[in-house]
């Protein structure tokens, strides 16, 4: 039923796990109206013609409504309104939560591209490669004005705001490539800012990922995978650099080791760890060991669970999230620390775990 519909209204394909469900809350919507303005529209017909007048003193006689009728007029629309929020509101929770074993992946969107971080280390333009069967978060923002990614096998779409993090998460349940599009007007080139989502199959992924742990391999050096191979078929597309002002084809690039690590460095460089600890004691700041995911109230009053989201504004907005107790003294870094940074320096804190923690995590509450 679900692909008869898809296939009437040209629908994309469905390829994560949300993709179904969305498109069956469409469905429901779009029939429930069909039927309800069919109604209508011949109901009034109808009426036009039967109780049209017909002579001068063709008067229309005074109707009172029962209670009965009262209730069903209100009652069917508040219960139909009622059944589509409860199951909006179910697919969009499920939608806003990732899995907790979901992986991450950090986006940045920027006149006129997609650039895609993942914390094992490599660095990519235009192409995101994801394994199939398992739930990827990712984590968005935009080096310049806000973009959208969206793709819509997925039926996924999230802003990418400049000095924030966003996320969204799917689940590729084929291998295929799929085309990301940026769905926020950006400027001159917004019509052409696409990428690819490749879903390999998880061995084919690891391979992927093996090789790029090696250093950074250029698309031509690489040994392709199946679904590369296949995709050599195609029409040649030119690799380009990061800074052409060209968004199609892919790139890798970037340092070798993994994000946490590349993290440390630029905490040190950007002078982080004078005010901040890694081992514990407070100092001018709070300390980063155990900071991810602990909550701290700030000095508005305001609690917060110290996420990618949190973490980032407060390197970008420091006056507005101090920690309850210490002074406002750290400068804003929005428009100072590159996004790749602001990535590095969340991998680095999520690596800071005392002993103690990663006990109470290993063998659960
Ligand atoms: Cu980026 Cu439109």
């Amino acid at each position: 039923m679900n692909e008869v519909f898809r296939r009437i209204l040209f629908l994309p394909e469905q390829a994560s796990t949300i993709a179904k469900d969305v498109d069956s809350l469409h469905y429901v919507i779009i029939t429930t109206a069909m039927v309800v303005a069919t109604l209508v529209l011949g109901l009034s017909a109808y009426f036009i013609i039967r109780f049209r007048r017909r002579s001068e003193t063709d008067v229309t006689p005074k109707i009172q409504t029962t209670l009965g009728w009262e209730v069903l007029f209100v009652g069917v629309p508040l219960t139909t309104f009622l059944a589509w929020f409860f199951i909006g509101f179910h697919d969009f929770i499920r939608m806003q939560t990732p899995p907790p074993d979901a992986m991450d992946v950090y986006v940045v969107g920027k006149q006129w591209m997609w650039q895609f971080t993942y914390p094992e280390g490599p660095n990519a333009i235009g192409v995101l490669r994801v394994p199939v069967g398992r739930p990827v978060r990712l984590l968005l923002t935009s080096r310049d004005v806000i973009h959208s990614f969206y793709v819509p096998a997925f039926r996924i779409k999230q802003d990418a705001l400049p000095g924030a993090y966003t996320q969204t998460w799917f689940e590729v349940t084929k291998p295929g490539s799929y085309r990301v599009m940026c769905a926020e007007f950006c400027g001159l080139k917004h019509s052409e800012m696409w990428a690819e989502v490749v879903a390999l199959s998880p061995e084919d992924y690891e391979a992927w990922m093996q090789e790029q742990r090696r250093g950074p391999v250029s698309r031509r050096d690489a040994t392709p995978s199946a679904p590369e191979r296949e995709e050599s078929q195609k029409p040649a597309r030119q690799a380009v650099r990061y800074d052409a002002q060209e968004p199609h084809g892919e790139v890798m690039y970037g340092e070798r080791g993994t994000l946490a690590a590349r993290g440390e460095r630029v905490a040190a460089e950007r002078g982080c760890l004078k005010c901040h600890t890694v081992d514990g004691t407070a100092h001018i700041g709070p300390t980063w060991l155990d900071l991810y995911g602990r909550r701290e109230r700030l000095a508005s009053g305001e609690t917060v669970v110290a996420d990618e989201a949190y973490l980032t504004e407060s390197m970008m907005n420091p006056r507005e999230q101090v920690v309850a107790g210490f002074e406002p003294v750290m400068p804003a870094f929005l428009g100072v620390l590159e996004a790749a940074e602001v990535a590095a320096l969340v991998e680095y804190i999520k690596t800071l775990r005392s002993a103690r923690l990663e006990t109470i995590r290993s063998e659960g509450p």
